[in-house]
């Protein structure tokens, strides 16, 4: 198994999918991901364009959907949900499918939509992220971050690093043995660095800032947990995402 680490969706190379794709958005979308699946979740689908988003959910009968908007870390006016993962509560995402446009998450997954295998990641189901690579050993693995329009984020490759060196852990083998590219090395790095203090690390990210201008602090403690779910979000057919636990 080979890992490759893009810290954007631009950066993964075009024309090529690898056997398995992993989208990384700490803040917030995969985590948002993880917990609506976690609590019981029908399926999480996600859009990059809002109106196809309303289109699609309009199919959908009112009482089994849920739509979420968020543009800039801010709810989009009209939508039940904007990003936060504490408003998906069992009580309130039971049973329904949660339509979700994010700016840059849902734009990630797009991005990786054509491999045979997408998975989504974040601090809380790293674990069980983890624990399929090295249970299936796909050859290639690309963990691409969600990023923030175009630009690294910190957070992102940092939970890159995350999984990396879980793997690295599990399989007993040297960093350079299961690195596909030279960011696989800075982003456990990174991981290595800040794993006792995330949180801390999310306040010096550019969008953890911001979501503390947007008084999500809760969201970001929440985020910055490590292994709580043991989750495994899993693209069923293009957009669509069920639960592997
Ligand atoms: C995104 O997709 O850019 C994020 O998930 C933004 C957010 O924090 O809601």
């Amino acid at each position: 198994m080979k890992l490759f680490v893009y810290h954007t969706p631009e950066q993964t190379p075009t024309g090529q999918a690898p056997d398995c794709a992993i989208a990384v958005d700490v803040l917030r979308a995969t985590s948002t991901i993880a917990t609506v699946l976690s609590a019981g979740g029908e399926a999480v689908q996600v859009f990059s364009d809002l109106e196809q988003l309303i289109a699609v959910s309009e199919t959908w009968p009112a009482q089994k959907r849920l739509r979420a908007g968020e543009r800039g870390g801010a709810k989009v006016a009209g939508f039940e949900l904007g990003n936060s993962p504490l408003d998906c509560t069992p009580e309130l995402v039971e049973g329904r499918r949660l339509f979700i446009s994010t700016t840059n998450g849902t734009r990630a997954l797009k991005r990786i939509e054509d491999s045979p295998t997408v998975l989504t990641a974040a601090f809380i189901n790293r674990a069980a992220v983890v624990n399929y690579l090295v249970e299936k050993q796909p050859e290639t693995v690309w963990i691409v971050g969600s990023g923030w329009e175009g630009s690294f984020s910190l957070e992102d490759t940092a939970c890159a690093g995350a999984i990396a060196h879980g793997v690295v852990e599990q399989s007993h083998l040297p960093p350079e043995d299961v690195a596909g590219n030279d960011e696989v090395i800075s982003a456990i790095a990174l991981y290595s660095q800040w794993q006792k203090d995330l949180l801390g690390l999310f306040h010096h990210a550019s969008h953890g800032k911001r979501l503390v201008r947007l008084d999500c602090h809760e969201d970001l403690k929440y985020c910055s947990q490590t292994d709580v779910l043991a989750v495994l979000p899993t693209q069923q057919e293009p957009g669509i995402f069920k639960s592997k636990s």
